[in-house]
C-alpha cells in the first residue's frame, strides 16, 4: 500500500483519514480525489497541503478520463472511496444527485480500478485493493433489541442509504463477477473535527452558540451508534491492509446515544465552556424526518476478532474534544456556514 486514491478527501471523514495516514506511514503517497461540493473543503486540508506526499486532484469520481488518467499517472494501488453525497436529510429532497455520484460513481470508480489492475482472465496486480466506506445504514432500522452484524439483510429505508446500499451490491457484484479485489466497511454515525454543520452535532453546536432554536426530530428518542472519527479511519487502514478480500467489516464501538441525550450534552458543554445563559429551553421539537430510522447499532465483532480492532477514544472523550475543536475554530465554522449554507437552512428548517 503505497499510492492510495483516496476520494472524497476534503470531505468530513476524508480529511481526517488524510491526515492520521500521514500521519502514520512516513512512505506512502495520497492522491486525494474531490469535486468539492458544498460538502467538499480546502481548509480541511490546510496542514498538509505542501506536504511532497499529497496530491490534489480536482475531479469528479464519475469523470472517467480523469479517473483513469489518476491511475496511471499515479500508480495507485489502493483506493480508498468516500466520495459522496451524504446527508439523509438532502437525498429526500434531492435524491437524484445520490444516484449519480454514489451510484454511478462508485460504478466508475470500480471500472477505472479493473481497468487499471487487470493483468488477466480474473487476475489482478499483487497488492492492489479497493475500500467502499460504506454505512450501517444500509441494513436499515433496528428495534429496541439487538444490533446489525455483517449477516443483516439490507434494507435502506432513504433515498441516501439506497444509493449506498447499490454501491455496496456493485462492489460485491465486481468481486463475485470479476475478482476485484475488495473490501467494504459499514460504520455507524461519525463525530469529530471537520463534520459539516448540517449533521446534528455541529448543527446543534453551532445554534446553541447563536441562541437560535435546536430543532429535534420528533420526540427525539431516536438512537445513533456513535464513533470518533479517528477510530472509524484506523478501522479503514486495517481493513486495507489486512482486510479479508470480498469481506465486510462493520465499524462502531456500541456508544449509542439517543439525539436528545446529545442535544444536552452540546448545552451542558457550551453552558460550561463559553457561555452560561444558554439552557434547553432552546430546544424545539420539529416535524420528524421522513422514514425515520429510529435506531442503529453495530456489532463490530468480526473486525475485532479478526483484526483486533478496537476504539480508542470513549464518548466521554471525543465529544469534548469535538465541541472544543469547534469553539477553537470559529473562522472554520463561519467558513462554512456563510452563503449557500443560510439558503440550505431556511429551507430545510424555515417552515419545519
Ligand atoms: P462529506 O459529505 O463530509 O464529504 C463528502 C466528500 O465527497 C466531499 O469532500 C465532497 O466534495 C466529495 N464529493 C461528493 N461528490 C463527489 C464527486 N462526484 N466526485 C468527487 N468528490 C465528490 O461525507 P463524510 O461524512 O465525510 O462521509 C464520507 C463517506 O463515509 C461517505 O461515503 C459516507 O457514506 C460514509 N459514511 C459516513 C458516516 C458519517 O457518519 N459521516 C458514517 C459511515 C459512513
Ligand atoms: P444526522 O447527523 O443527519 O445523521 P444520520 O441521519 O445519518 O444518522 O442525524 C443524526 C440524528 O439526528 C438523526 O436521527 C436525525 C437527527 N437530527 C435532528 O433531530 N435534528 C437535526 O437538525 C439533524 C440534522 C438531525
Amino acid at each position: 500500500m503505497k499510492n492510495i486514491l483516496v476520494t472524497g478527501g476534503a470531505g468530513f471523514i476524508g480529511s481526517n483519514f488524510i491526515h492520521y495516514m500521514l500521519g502514520a506511514y512516513p512512505d506512502i503517497r495520497i492522491v486525494n480525489v474531490d469535486v468539492l461540493t458544498y460538502a467538499g473543503n480546502p481548509e480541511n486540508l490546510i496542514a498538509v497541503q505542501d506536504d511532497p506526499r499529497y496530491v490534489f486532484l480536482h475531479a469528479d469520481i464519475g469523470d472517467t478520463a480523469k479517473m483513469k488518467a489518476a491511475f496511471a499517472d499515479y500508480d495507485i494501488d489502493t483506493v480508498i472511496h468516500f466520495a459522496a453525497e451524504s446527508h439523509v436529510d438532502r437525498s429526500i429532497t434531492d435524491p437524484d444527485i445520490f444516484a449519480r455520484t454514489n451510484v454511478m460513481g462508485t460504478l466508475n470508480l470500480l471500472n477505472c480500478a479493473k481497468a487499471a489492475w487487470q493483468i488477466g482472465d480474473d487476475q489482478y496486480r499483487e497488492g492492489v485493493r479497493y475500500v467502499q466506506v460504506s454505512t450501517d445504514e444500509v441494513y436499515g432500522s433496528l428495534g429496541a433489541e439487538g444490533f446489525f452484524t455483517e449477516t443483516t439483510p439490507l434494507s435502506p429505508h432513504s433515498p441516501y442509504s439506497a444509493s449506498k446500499a447499490s454501491a455496496d451490491l456493485f462492489v460485491k457484484a465486481y468481486a463475485d463477477t470479476y475478482k476485484l479485489p475488495v473490501c467494504i466497511t459499514r460504520c455507524s454515525n461519525n463525530y469529530g473535527p471537520y463534520q459539516f454543520p448540517e449533521k446534528l452535532i455541529p448543527l446543534i453546536l453551532r445554534n446553541t452558540l447563536m441562541h437560535k432554536e435546536l430543532p429535534v426530530y420528533g420526540d427525539g428518542l431516536q438512537v445513533r451508534d456513535w464513533l470518533y472519527v479517528e477510530d472509524h479511519c484506523r478501522a479503514i487502514d486495517l481493513v486495507a491492509r489486512q482486510g479479508r478480500l470480498g469481506e465486510v467489516y462493520n465499524v462502531g464501538g456500541h456508544n449509542e446515544r439517543t439525539n436528545i441525550q446529545i442535544v444536552k450534552t452540546i448545552i451542558d458543554y457550551v453552558r460550561e465552556k463559553a457561555d452560561p445563559t444558554v439552557g434547553e429551553h432552546l430546544i424545539r421539537h420539529v416535524t420528524d424526518r421522513k422514514g425515520h430510522d429510529r435506531r442503529y447499532g453495530i456489532d463490530p465483532t468480526k473486525i475485532h476478532e479478526e483484526l483486533g480492532w478496537l476504539p480508542t477514544t470513549t464518548f466521554e472523550v471525543g465529544i469534548r474534544k469535538t465541541l472544543q475543536w469547534y469553539l477553537d475554530n470559529p473562522e472554520w465554522v463561519e467558513h462554512v456556514t456563510s452563503g449557500a449554507y443560510l439558503a440550505y437552512y431556511d429551507k430545510m428548517y424555515g417552515n419545519r
